[in-house]
């Protein structure tokens, strides 16, 4: 209780939430990475991962939970720091920052946008009826391949995915070194090492992630 209180106690809640939702992304990306190896496998993936039954239905509430966690307190320390922030009139030294840092509650709310859209495009299934071919022998189940494959060999879903990995990039960068700087484990020595890694680790999500849709919507995967 007394953790959500105070500001260093929101900033922490912040951290873990963040770095929760963080090994998400990157579990999410190497699996989505099976569809490099063909239809059997991502399909196989899908398969194994919809065998879990009631697992998965606790882990996507765990989530869900994680993911409103992480909005409501970021935008409480935004509107925070806002109100916190001294007259405009007044001459303040302000801290370095960037635009990764300044953009912060907007790339975290534009992304929730994007989750929204993804989920009704590949797990509630209802945006594009065409691309969801049941799988032989599947027991209803759905062919992700197809699924992914059709769905990217459109151009608006193909930029609306890369507009949104391209805020994923700006959001991890900023979030990754700011996690360590809550956990107390960056000084001024090694915070140009954190900021660089920081930047590396959100370019390798966004690499990986987007050569998906655009590697299919110029015909390398199909
Ligand atoms: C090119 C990028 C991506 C591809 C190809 C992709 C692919 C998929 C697929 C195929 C599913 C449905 C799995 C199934 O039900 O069988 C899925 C679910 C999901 N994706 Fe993605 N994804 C991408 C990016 C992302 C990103 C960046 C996030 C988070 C910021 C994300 C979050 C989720 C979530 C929360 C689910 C629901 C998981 C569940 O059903 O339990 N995805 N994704």
């Amino acid at each position: 209780m007394q953790l959500t209180q105070s500001s260093v106690g929101r900033k922490i809640i912040m951290a873990v939430t963040g770095a929760m939702l963080f090994a998400f992304v990157c579990v999410h990306l190497l699996g989505n990475s099976s569809l490099f190896f063909g239809s059997a496998a991502i399909n196989a993936y899908a398969q194994k991962l919809h065998s879990l039954g009631p697992v998965v239905w606790i882990f996507r509430l765990v989530m869900l939970g994680l993911f409103a966690v992480h909005i409501i307190f970021g935008v409480q320390l935004t509107l925070e720091n806002k109100a916190a922030t001294p007259d405009k009139n007044v001459q303040v030294k302000r801290l370095k920052t960037g635009f990764a840092a300044e953009t912060m509650v907007i790339s975290g709310l534009a992304l929730a946008i994007f989750v929204v859209y993804h989920l009704l495009h590949f797990t509630v299934r209802v945006t594009n009826p065409e691309i969801y071919v049941p799988i032989e022998g599947g027991k209803g189940m759905v062919d992700v391949f197809i699924m992914v494959t059709h769905g990217f060999q459109q151009l608006l879903p193909v930029m609306i995915y890369s507009i949104a990995m391209l805020l994923l990039f700006l959001h991890v960068s900023h979030g990754f070194q700011s996690l360590f700087q809550t956990i107390g484990l960056s000084n001024d020595r090694t915070l140009p090492v954190m900021g660089n890694l920081s930047k590396l680790v959100g370019a390798v999500l966004l690499v990986g992630y987007v050569s998906i849709p655009l590697l299919i919507l110029f015909g390398l995967i199909r």
